[in-house]
């Protein structure tokens, strides 16, 4: 038996503009998902793609248990970190001796079939390696850990990252014209933002600046900037949308001393909040489950 566990995920800057190639930045976060593997004989009957896909890929057959602190569909990296970990126990009690660098690319190669191409490296490079990751196309560099006081708002609306690359992609060919110039400004966010990683307070104007280049894509929605306007008010340096948007997450960057009140803020809105920050790690081996 082998338990492994991966962290899960937020955009920090750049999503939807990682997906033509430019820069995109984001870090692991502290809720991890666990997945044990066991060797049996019996085949898998398990109803989600990732975990199926794993073990064909893997050329093995066991069984699995998931205990997941990431909650689904928010756009916080679920499906990316359950396809790590459980690469990685595969890898572990199969003894099959893949790198961190294989398993991390068969991860994104099985999200990719997954989600039908519409996929960047970036959550499974960040579940992979924990820490802060740039991924600009296929390249990923992984920037220095900063400890960033984050809020996650959930405004619990179900979305689908398909659906809202799909919508950016039918606006771009549409309106070239205005969206390509939004999607070169978002690079210009990210580019900028590099530089003031340990400047909250910067980092928070960048946030805000990027916010509104994503609901100009059209992938805002009413409760997202109801929390993102609240955490503002709260205290915060500055909020976004993370991820796909049309639902799912926003985040925001806060004082130390403000997180709590703007979690409160948040979860006064019909919304689940969740304080907390960077995750150094990436994929690791349990050992006390
Ligand atoms: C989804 O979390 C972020 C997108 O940029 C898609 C991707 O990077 O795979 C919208």
């Amino acid at each position: 038996m082998a338990t492994w566990s991966a962290p899960g995920k937020v955009f920090l800057f750049g999503e939807h503009a990682v997906v033509y190639g430019k820069p995109g930045i984001a870090m692991a976060i502290r809720p991890r998902v666990y997945v044990t593997v066991r060797h049996s004989k019996r085949p898998l009957s398990v109803s989600s793609p990732y975990i199926q896909s794993c073990f064909t890929e893997m050329g093995v057959t066991g069984s699995v248990y998931i205990n997941s602190q990431i909650p689904s569909s928010s756009g916080l990296g679920s499906s990316a970190a359950v396809t790590v970990a459980t690469l990685c126990a595969i890898n572990d009690e199969f003894q099959l001796e893949k790198t961190r660098e294989e398993i991390a690319d068969m991860a994104f190669a099985i999200e990719k079939k997954v989600q039908k191409g519409r996929a960047s490296p970036t959550d499974t490079t960040v579940s992979s390696y924990g820490g802060i990751v740039l991924i600009t196309g296929t390249s990923r560099r992984r920037l220095p850990p900063v400890n960033l006081h984050l809020v996650i708002g959930d405004t619990l609306v179900s979305h689908s990252t398909s659906q809202m690359v799909e919508q950016v992609a039918e606006m771009k060919k549409q309106h070239p014209e205005i969206i390509n110039p939004v999607i070169d400004a978002i690079e210009g966010v990210t580019m900028s933002a590099i530089h003031h990683l340990n400047n909250q307070k910067e980092l928070g104007r960048y946030m805000d600046m990027n916010h509104g280049l994503l609901d100009a894509l059209g992938v805002g929605h009413p409760a997202l900037s109801r929390l993102v306007l609240t955490a503002r008010m709260a205290g915060a340096f500055g909020a976004k949308l993370t991820g796909a948007g049309g639902g799912g997450c926003m985040i925001a960057i806060c004082p130390k001393a403000l997180k709590h009140r703007v979690a409160k803020a948040i979860e006064g809105h019909n919304a689940r909040a969740l304080v907390t920050g960077i995750d150094t790690e990436g994929a690791r081996k349990e050992k006390n489950v």
